[in-house]
């Protein structure tokens, strides 16, 4: 069971999923965010915004960005902050993931943010929640990061403008694992995007169609031949333990981004990163303290991203 993202005249009530959200939505949380992006960086004039409401960091998964983005989205807007953590709550004694959500519901959250390792986790917990108790999905299992795929669509269109049309954009690494890969797949089909490459090992590849009009390569420097951007993805160190990595040296020397493959791409090519990420691994230090790294502003971009999707759902 899910919960409608969207009410009958349209407007957001949670933010699940980028899937299916029209052009126009993604268009206008973007334009939204980038109008916050000062405020997102300290600044007091939108403090009043949320004054009087509650918002909950519930995070059943480690995180760094997306938690404190949030945070700091949350209060930089005037919300009372709520940040739980599951490592000291009566979770550990095994308290059911509903049973804290209507607990904090009752004290009076109006808005949780939600990190769970389960796919549909988060679905379920909004179609649960009380009229007018707001859900951000801040990552469900492999299958969405909805705020990670709009601040990577919002540092896309900082470098190459709104017009994604002409962009060639590559995404890198274990797509079959990415809840980010998904996110971004949604969001670059919905903003138009001229063509998207998909590149990895075969195992680490989706085999259940979300790659449908993807030009799918299992060849790194084709994947870079000329494009625009390359999004590299983390590699789950745990998939050596399932067998699906040989070793992280083979891993780096077939799929690592090192400068000289980077110089395939177009010169003025922008890499992006979610973050964390595996130096030496997926990406090298060259690459990813270079001057084409976008990494620092992907994790800017979160503030703004994650105040436009609060003010949306709460102002
Ligand atoms: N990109 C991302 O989701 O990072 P965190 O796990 O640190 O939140």
């Amino acid at each position: 069971m899910t919960a409608a993202q969207t009410d009958a005249a349209g407007r957001l009530r949670h933010l699940l999923t980028l899937d299916g959200l029209p052009r126009a939505a993604l268009d206008a949380l973007l334009d939204r965010a980038q109008a916050l992006a000062a405020d997102a960086r300290g600044g007091t004039a939108r403090r009043h915004v949320l004054a009087g409401k509650a918002v909950c960091t519930l995070f059943f998964e480690p995180s760094t960005r997306t938690r404190s983005s949030f945070a700091l989205a949350a209060q930089r807007l005037g919300a009372d902050l709520l940040a739980f953590d599951a490592s000291t709550a009566s979770t550990t004694k095994g308290e059911a993931d509903l049973d804290t959500l209507k607990t904090l519901e009752a004290m009076g959250v109006h808005a949780f943010v939600v990190r769970h390792k389960r796919d549909g986790a988060v679905a379920e917990l909004a179609a649960a929640a009380a009229p007018g108790t707001a859900l951000v999905n801040a990552g469900d299992g492999r299958s969405n990061h909805p705020t990670q795929g709009l601040l990577d669509m919002l540092t896309l269109r900082q470098a190459k403008g709104a017009d994604f049309a002409p962009l060639k954009v590559a995404i890198v690494g274990d797509v079959r694992h990415s809840r980010v890969a998904r996110s971004d797949l949604h969001a670059l089909r919905a903003l138009g995007c001229g063509e998207i490459r998909v590149c990895g090992p075969a195992a680490l590849l989706p085999d259940d169609g979300i790659l449908g009009g993807c030009t799918v390569t299992h060849d790194l420097d084709a994947a870079l031949e000329g494009v625009d951007a390359v999004m590299m993805l983390r590699l789950q160190r745990e998939r050596m333990a399932e067998g699906l990595v040989d070793s992280l040296e083979d891993y780096h020397r077939d799929y690592g981004l090192t400068a000289a493959r980077l110089r395939r791409a177009a010169p003025d090519a922008i890499v992006m990163h979610p973050g964390p990420m595996n130096r030496g691994v997926e990406i090298s230090d060259a690459v990813a303290d270079g001057p084409q790294s976008r990494v620092l502003a992907q994790v800017a971009n979160g503030v703004a991203v994650r105040m436009a999707v609060l003010e949306a759902l709460l102002g």
